[in-house]
């Protein structure tokens, strides 16, 4: 059911792949090279960052170019042996159907050996009597273990994109996913990412899966201490923990809020515990968690909190029974955070303001917000004049009479009437 977005909207075609055009070009001419005969350098070597598309681009390139590509990646080859078995595809004269073929070495970084032995000879050794054009991929080209196999390679780094590459792809990828995303928005996710194209589209994934729309506020909180890898990795122990010390440990270990954190494994339980029973039980936990919570907040007894951080861990965590882990589930980004991000600044305005009200009137500025305002703001969109002496009387700044006027012509008309 969930299918991760990378996979799904995987550049099939070049033209899809954004960055690196220079390193593209290069690949592309020293392959086609191959059609006047073997050339010196029978393997290139593309090296860079990880989530960058270097695998994607061979991959592209290969269907553009209608050549058979054979990929390994190194867990299967990692040793000598296992590289021999497949050498022979490299040394053939042709192919099955006489078309074109490109050998793919991706995650070299995992090989074993050196140039005299283990699978980093046995991949030199291939390289020599190469027939068709080797690829090989890693993150880092200048290990001391590849110093010869480099001799024998054309080396092409690929780069980080720039920001406004990476956005580019998320707009894609939104475009076909039909998610109507601020350029902001989107700007953020890539800032964030540290251009990594991968993880961008990861967490576009998990910000805006099953939406239509996304904003900068839905997003904007990514900035904040709460960090996402944190939280993932808080939740992942929770609902994946073997037992209660396991998942307890998750929380000792990592620096969250515990409300945000009731948030995310509230938001998260129905996707995690498939099975109804194991759902009624973690929200069960959840909700007496929830109790303490409240209680806390009345008595200010916090010597409570360590029973709803037992409670929201080790009490889901043991909620698992019966649900299956379900494949790959991507986690949520809780609604309620969303929204309080969303209603910051409006919630921050009717606080100031309930604050101005309580100073006059002697009642609490929550009851002001919620009983008082509505009848203040009947009168700022109806009588001017009132409007203004009101606001004379409470101390209201304009950016308040603008809050709650709601509209800026009957503002100006309020401010106007200050004076008189
Ligand atoms: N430059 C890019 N253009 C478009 N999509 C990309 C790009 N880089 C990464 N991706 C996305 O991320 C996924 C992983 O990319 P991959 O090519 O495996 O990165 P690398 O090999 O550099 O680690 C791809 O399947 C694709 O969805
Ligand atoms: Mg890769």
């Amino acid at each position: 059911m969930y299918a991760a977005w990378t996979v799904k909207h995987k550049p099939r075609t070049l033209s899809e792949v954004v960055g690196n055009e220079e390193a593209i070009r290069e690949l592309i001419s020293w392959i086609n090279s191959w059609n006047k005969g073997v050339p010196k350098k029978r393997a290139a070597f593309l090296y860079g960052p990880p989530g960058v598309g270097k695998t994607v681009a061979v991959e592209a390139l290969a269907y553009d170019l209608k050549m058979e590509l054979v990929e390994k990646n190194a867990s299967d080859y990692r040793t000598a042996e296992a590289v021999q078995r497949f050498a022979g595809l490299a040394s053939q004269y042709t192919t099955l159907f006489g078309g074109k073929r490109v050998i793919l070495l991706d995650e070299l970084d995992g090989i074993t050996g050196t140039a005299d032995r283990g699978g980093v000879r046995a991949v030199i050794e291939t390289i020599k009597t190469a027939r068709f054009p080797v690829v090989l991929i890693a993150n880092h080209a200048y290990d001391p273990r590849f110093s010869t196999l480099r001799r024998y390679c054309l080396l092409v780094e690929f780069k980080k994109p720039t920001i406004f590459q990476v956005i580019k792809r998320l707009k894609k990828v939104c475009a076909s996913e039909g998610i109507m995303a601020d350029e902001r928005a989107l700007r953020l996710i890539a800032e964030r990412s540290g251009r990594d194209v991968r993880s961008a589209i990861n967490d576009l994934q998990a910000l805006a899966q099953g939406r239509s729309r996304l904003t900068y506020e839905d997003v904007a909180w990514l900035s904040e201490r709460d960090r996402k890898e944190v939280i993932f990795n808080v939740l992942r122990t929770i609902f994946y923990a073997k037992d209660c010390v396991e998942a307890k440990r998750a929380i000792d270990a990592a620096d969250v809020d515990p409300d945000m954190l009731f948030q995310w494994v509230y938001e998260n339980i129905p996707y995690q515990l498939t099975d109804a029973r194991d759902l009624a039980m973690a929200m069960e936990a959840l909700a007496k968690a929830d109790v303490y919570r409240g209680r806390i907040r009345a008595t200010q007894n916090w010597k409570l909190l360590r029973y709803v951080l037992d409670l929201m861990t080790a009490g889901v965590a043991m909620s698992r029974r019966r649900s299956k882990p379900s494949g790959w589930v991507p986690f949520r980004f809780p609604e309620r955070i969303r929204w309080l991000a969303r209603t910051k600044q409006q919630r921050q305005m009717q606080r100031l303001i309930g604050m101005k009200i309580r100073r006059r009137m002697h009642v609490s500025s929550v009851r002001a917000v919620k009983e008082i305002l509505p009848y203040i703001r009947v009168i700022f969109e109806d009588n001017a004049e009132m409007a203004a002496g009101i606001a004379k009387w409470l101390d209201l700044d304009e950016g308040m009479i603008g809050y709650i006027a709601g509209s800026k012509g009957r503002a100006k008309a309020i401010v106007r009437n200050l004076g008189s």
